[in-house]
């Protein structure tokens, strides 16, 4: 196997002396979409802005693309095109000008970035709107020109920071496709999320973080598959409130959210049959998820 693009060792991150990343551990492969998950706060930002030189590691050991520590290095710059959590475009220039200046950051000739921007355009479907103001986009087309923007120099390696938060379903849906076709590429993916969708579709492998640590880490299915029950039976009152005493006959392990009840067992079938000709109820059953998983191990108390 080719080496890691990134490769972190005991990584490690105070704020005003607290801990917000705590010794971690992991590695990005050539041509995989790894996905880093974790609740607000649990130091995903934090642990890509270690990688990609936004903020000093206070410990901890990096390599990157195999020969390089530092992430300042020009040639570790070129290779990695990093979409912040942020919109960070200039408002006042118009689409293709905020390519062009960004092109200028990697030491790219003029001439070179234009012969760029026209396919840079049409894998983010702006090329009709290249002469318009940043500021008249869409969140939308924002995030997809920031994403065109860190392609400029044909990176190997794409950070994203939750590339697709606030989106509606449709320009979720696009961002996906267009991070697939440059998975199929050939170009690594490392993206945040909040979507367990996201991840479910993109990533190949994906760890949890919560309080700066790793709570798990490997490929989605499998890592499902090793910390749930393979089924969910979700119930739910067609008027609340929930009746949580009528239903201690019911196998599995049960989780409560407000008035619904989480029944996670080896066949959603046992459950159904237990709850045969209750009227009173909504039953839905599925195959256990990413959304489950992340549950589990985070907690469903509220995170702010
Ligand atoms: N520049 C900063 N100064 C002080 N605290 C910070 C700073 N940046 C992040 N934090 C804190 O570090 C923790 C992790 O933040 P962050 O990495 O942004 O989390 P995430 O991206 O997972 O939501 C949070 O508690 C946040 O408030
Ligand atoms: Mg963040």
């Amino acid at each position: 196997m080719s080496s890691p693009l990134i490769l972190a060792k005991g990584l490690v991150k105070r704020y005003q002396g607290r801990l917000v990343v705590d010794h971690i551990d992991f590695e990005v492969r050539a041509g995989e979409c790894f996905g880093m998950l974790g609740p607000n706060g649990a130091g995903k930002t934090t642990t890509l802005r270690m990688l990609t030189g936004l903020t000093p590691r206070e410990g901890g050991e990096l390599s990157l693309f195999d020969r390089f520590s530092d992430p300042a290095e020009a040639e570790v710059h070129r290779r990695m095109g990093v979409v912040s959590q942020e919109d960070n475009l200039d408002d006042d220039l118009t689409v293709e000008e905020n390519i062009l200046i960004y092109g200028r950051y990697f030491g790219l000739r003029d001439g070179e970035i234009r012969a760029r921007v026209e396919a840079l355009l049409e894998f983010a479907q702006l090329v009709e709107r290249r002469t318009h103001a940043v500021r008249a986009l869409s969140g939308g087309m924002k995030r997809r020109l920031v994403i065109a923007r860190a392609l400029v120099a044909a990176p190997e390696l794409l950070i994203l920071d939750e590339p697709t938060t606030g989106l509606d379903p449709q320009a979720r849906h696009l961002i996906w496709q267009r991070l697939a076709a440059l998975k199929a590429k050939g170009t690594t993916l490392f993206l945040t999320t909040h979507y367990m969708e996201e991840a479910t579709r993109l990533c190949d492998r994906l760890m949890i973080i919560d309080g700066g640590k790793i709570i798990a880490m490997g490929e989605p299915h499998a890592l499902i598959r090793h910390h749930l029950e393979p089924e969910v039976v979700e119930i739910r009152p067609l008027i609340p409130p929930l009746d949580r005493e009528s239903f201690s006959h019911l196998p599995g392990r049960i989780e409560q959210t407000g008035d619904t009840l989480y029944c996670h067992v080896q066949e959603a079938a046992e459950v159904m049959d237990a709850l045969r000709g209750r009227r009173d109820l909504i039953c839905l059953s599925r195959p256990a998820g990413l959304e489950d998983l992340f549950l589990k191990l985070t907690g469903r108390e509220l995170r702010d």
